[in-house]
């Protein structure tokens, strides 16, 4: 499995707040079955100001400390970046990229989605940008309105999935979304969002429910092979 969405990097956001939490961390993601992994720590203006220059240093030191202990695993730069009004210029002036790709990774307020979201969206796509909205299941305006995840996915946003919410880590609403977005394919991944909290890891759990109630193929897809064409930067099918 390839899990695209993590809060690893040591120190620079709410997830691992120290190397040996990040190492422990990845210990416990490969004893799962994971073999790769990217690390997209939050950038959310002044309050995770994790630059492009942030990200390499901790991904360095990270690395470093992978390749010393010889831990099996291959470590992917990227970034969660919240969309705001201004957020453009700071995309064009940095790199959060994942792997240099086309895709990146995004996020939003998490208690509405702001005004101008779709414009944002639109000028990303317009620049050849490909976003990848993390967590839809988990925005109000999704949930109360289902239809905008389709509204969405044909103005080229692809859609990430937590595993934790499959399981109802964050409420029933959510939940219900999650498998609601599922059922009617308007979901490209599947990925952990681990915040290194000594929680389970959620990624397996997540998997085996859907090959259980999807099928073996669709789950491949969302951790295996649609992850795989990210960090190779091929395309992806919308729909
Ligand atoms: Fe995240």
């Amino acid at each position: 499995m390839i899990d695209i969405h993590t809060h690893i990097l040591p120190a620079c956001d709410d997830g691992a707040d120290n190397l040996s939490t990040s190492i422990t961390e990845i210990r416990k993601m490969i004893n799962a079955g994971v073999t790769d992994i990217v690390l997209t720590p939050h950038f959310i203006r002044n309050v995770y100001n994790n630059h492009t220059d942030v990200i390499e240093s901790k991904f360095n030191y990270l690395q470093n400390e992978v390749e010393k202990q010889k831990i099996p695993v291959t470590l992917y730069k990227g970034a969660e970046v919240y969309l705001d009004e201004n957020i453009f210029e700071d995309i064009e002036s940095e790199n959060f990229n994942i792997n240099n790709s086309d895709y990146i990774l995004v996020e939003t307020n998490l208690s509405g989605f702001p005004k101008n979201l779709l414009e944002i969206l639109y000028k990303l796509v317009k620049n050849n940008y490909k976003p990848i909205l993390a967590h839809p299941e988990r925005y109000p305006d999704i949930i109360q309105n289902p239809t905008l995840a389709e509204d969405l996915i044909y103005r080229n946003v692809y859609f990430q999935i937590n595993a934790g919410s499959l399981i109802g880590l964050y409420g029933k609403r959510v939940s219900k979304t999650a498998w609601k977005l599922l059922s009617r394919g308007h979901v490209h991944f599947l990925a952990s969002d681990t915040h290194c909290n000594n929680d389970e890891y959620l990624l397996p759990l997540a998997y085996k429910v859907i090959k259980k109630n999807l099928g073996k193929d669709f789950a491949k897809l969302l951790c295996v092979i649609n992850p795989d064409k990210l960090l190779k930067n091929k395309n992806i099918q919308l729909f």
